[in-house]
Formats: C-alpha cells, structure tokens, sequence
C-alpha cells in the first residue's frame, strides 16, 4: 500500500534523515521531527527545491517530554490530513556498564530517550492510527544488539533496544485483524554520527546511504520485523542467542 504522509522521528541526523531523503524521492509527504530545528528547516529546504510537488513539515521534539510527543504528532496529523505511516526512529547511544557512578546519568539519559520515548512515540502513534481506522504503518527502529544482552558499556543500549522490539512485538500482535500494520526493524551497524562517537573499528559497517535505502526498502514491504542488512546479520541474529555467556563477554 503506498503510504502517503510519513512521519519520522530523529531526521535531523543519520539514519532518520536519509529515510527522509529516501521517501522523498518517492513522492511522500513528510512530517520530521528531532529537537535540532535548524537542520530539520534546512533540510526541508533541500527536499522541497528538490521535490517541488512533495510537502514537508518540521517540527522541533524531544521524544523523552510526554505532553509534546502527543501534542506534535496531532500536529503533524492537522498539517497533513492523516499520517499514514509513523517511524519510531529517534535514539541515542552512550551510557557505560552498570554500576558505575560515572555512567549512571548517561545510561539513565538513554533509557529516557529509548525507552520512555519509545513509548510515548509508540502511544502518540496508536492512539491516531486507530482513531483515523483506515489503516496505517507503525515503524519501530530496534538494533541488533537487541537479539541478546550485551556486556559493559553495551548493557543499557542493548536492553534498551530489546525493549523497543518488544513493544514493535506486543503492537503487531494487538494488531491483529485491523488495518494497522507493525514493523520491527533490526539495523546492523550503519555509519551515522552515532557510530562515529563510539570510537575503533565497527565490524561489519555499512554507508548511511547503501544502510538507509535498504531500510527504506524494507519499510515499504512492510514485514513483521527486518534484519537489515540480512548479511551477515541474519546468521549472526540466528546464533547469537546460542553463544556461551563467556563468549559474549568478549563482544564488548
Ligand atoms: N547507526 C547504527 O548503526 C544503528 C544500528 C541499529 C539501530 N540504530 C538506531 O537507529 C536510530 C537512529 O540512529 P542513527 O544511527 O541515525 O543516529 P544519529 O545520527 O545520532 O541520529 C539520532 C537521531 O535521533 C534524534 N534524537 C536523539 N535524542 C532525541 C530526543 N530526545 N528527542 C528527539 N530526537 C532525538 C537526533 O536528533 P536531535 O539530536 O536533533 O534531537 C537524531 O536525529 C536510533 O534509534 C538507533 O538506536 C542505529
């Protein structure tokens, strides 16, 4: 189905602006979001010159306020008549391991946006997929570091990305038998300006631009859940629930 007016969280970097791009191209409305404003109007001046008949609306969000989130995808919805297709996108990296002083605000930072902001993105999304009832897609920005607890300073990020899985999990089976559609996405490593901050080699990293048109492209088949690239996550996603404890702690 092709999915008209599209709202993306976290465009104003990475992986949500070269979806942003992406969809773009294709002739989508877009409704673009992050709390960085002054990239998000540049950006909309970009796309706009670029696709004249495309429409582009920003607004400025921190996914982690709860009456905001609400308040600007209803916002969004006014602009644009509908939103047919809601991307959860927005997410930090950082933290360190558990138990730490030092790390504590820096994981507590990424379980807010992750986590708590999921959610509020998550419900603000529902409540307008279901009310508008004719149908609709619900985007969730998982990670493969989601598919098993990850040691060190991976802990909070991994178990905050399981937790958006398991919300993208939980909506697909409630939406069942309605028009509503839910996808869980699980990237592998894309070069973006989180990956740049995590400093050393990423094993296995793609482009943004060869990461985000594969994204798009899975989006728009609209399955439960992607692995995206498949190789060599796929594989990796199968065995690594298997791995011994003592092997996984090497992976930090
Ligand atoms: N890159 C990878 O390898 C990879 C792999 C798997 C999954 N992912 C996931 O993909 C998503 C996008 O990440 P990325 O790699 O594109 O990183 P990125 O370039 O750092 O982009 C993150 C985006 O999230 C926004 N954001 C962060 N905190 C926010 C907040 N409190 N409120 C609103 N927006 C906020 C940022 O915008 P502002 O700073 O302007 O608010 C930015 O637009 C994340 O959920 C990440 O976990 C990434």
């Amino acid at each position: 189905m092709l999915r008209r007016n599209i709202l993306i969280t976290g465009a104003s970097s990475g992986i949500g602006l070269g979806l942003a791009r992406e969809f773009a191209a294709r002739g989508r409305n877009l409704a673009l979001c992050a709390r960085r404003l002054d990239r998000l109007t540049e950006l909309r001046e970009v796309l706009t010159k670029t696709y004249p008949e495309i429409t582009v609306e920003v607004r400025q969000l921190d996914v982690t306020d709860p009456s905001r989130v609400h308040e600007v995808f209803e916002d969004f919805r006014s602009a644009l008549g509908s939103l047919d297709r809601i991307i959860v996108n927005a997410g930090i990296a950082g933290g360190g391991p558990i138990g730490r002083a030092s790390d504590e605000e820096g994981n507590l930072a990424l379980l807010r946006t992750n986590v708590l902001g999921s959610y509020l993105q998550c419900s603000a999304a529902m409540s307008i997929l279901r009310e508008q009832n004719v149908g609709g897609h619900l985007v969730l920005m998982s990670s493969m570091s989601a598919k098993r607890g990850l040691p060190g300073p991976l802990a909070t990020y991994a178990a905050s990305k399981a937790a958006v899985a398991s919300f993208g999990q939980s909506l697909g089976a409630d939406a069942v038998g309605t028009p509503i559609v839910v996808t869980t996405l699980y990237p592998g490593y894309i070069r973006t300006e989180m990956t740049d901050t995590s400093g050393g080699e990423i094993p296995f990293i793609i482009e943004a631009d060869l990461g985000t048109r594969l994204l798009a492209k899975a989006i728009e088949r609209e399955p439960g859940s992607a692995i995206v690239p498949s190789w060599p996550w796929k594989p990796i996603a199968a065995t690594v629930r298997l791995l011994p404890t003592r092997v996984v702690a090497k992976l930090s």
